[in-house]
């Protein structure tokens, strides 16, 4: 059975390697609702792709996550999230203010993603071994996703596919 339920209110995990289409997805939301973890490092670095500030960028947006989740808003971190540290983490803190989690995954090829790091900025192309390293990640955790914790677990590939049906369900 398909999962495709966000409830309001809930914290949705992007998952899925760079270049995915991780962000593309999230601008379906409004961009106060939407924690990115590139934007984080530009704030504190003012270089999105500064790889040494991203422990600086986590702690940022950590904080933001909680000030969010703690007056119950929606909240979609947008981040590779393909460590399972880290989704155990993002899942810690959703539990701690009774808030439901999403991992909403976005299962781009790994070809494609490889592919769309060429016409990028320098300092926001990620090299290959790195892009297949994180899909490679996902992959394997992407079963065990619902056991981690997450209430539901969303494939942005279906919700894709789903589009036109509910547009005719609406109109
Ligand atoms: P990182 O921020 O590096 O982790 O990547 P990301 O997962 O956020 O990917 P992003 O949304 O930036 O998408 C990467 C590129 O793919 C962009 O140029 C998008 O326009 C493009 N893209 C995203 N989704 C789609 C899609 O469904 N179809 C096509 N053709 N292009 C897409
Ligand atoms: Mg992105």
């Amino acid at each position: 059975p398909l999962d495709t339920t966000i409830p309001d209110n809930a914290l949705v995990c992007l998952i899925g390697a760079a270049g995915a289409g991780k962000s593309t997805w999230a601008s379906t939301w409004p961009g106060t609702q939407v924690l990115e973890l590139d934007r984080f490092r530009a704030l504190v670095s003012d270089d999105a792709g500064k790889q040494e500030a991203t422990d600086d960028a986590v702690f940022a947006l950590q904080a933001v996550l909680e000030a969010r989740l703690a007056r119950g808003l929606m909240t979609v971190v947008d981040a590779t999230n393909s460590e399972t540290a880290v989704r155990a983490g993002l899942i810690a803190t959703a539990r701690r203010h009774g808030v439901p989690t999403v991992a909403l995954v976005v299962p781009t090829p790994a070809s494609v993603c490889v592919e769309r790091q060429d016409g990028r900025p320098d300092n926001r192309s990620v090299p290959a071994p790195i892009v297949r390293a994180q899909h490679a990640a996902v992959v394997d955790a992407w079963p065990g996703l619902p056991g981690e914790g997450f209430d539901h677990v969303v494939v942005a590939e279906n919700i894709h596919r789903l589009e036109p049906l509910l547009q005719r369900l609406s109109d």
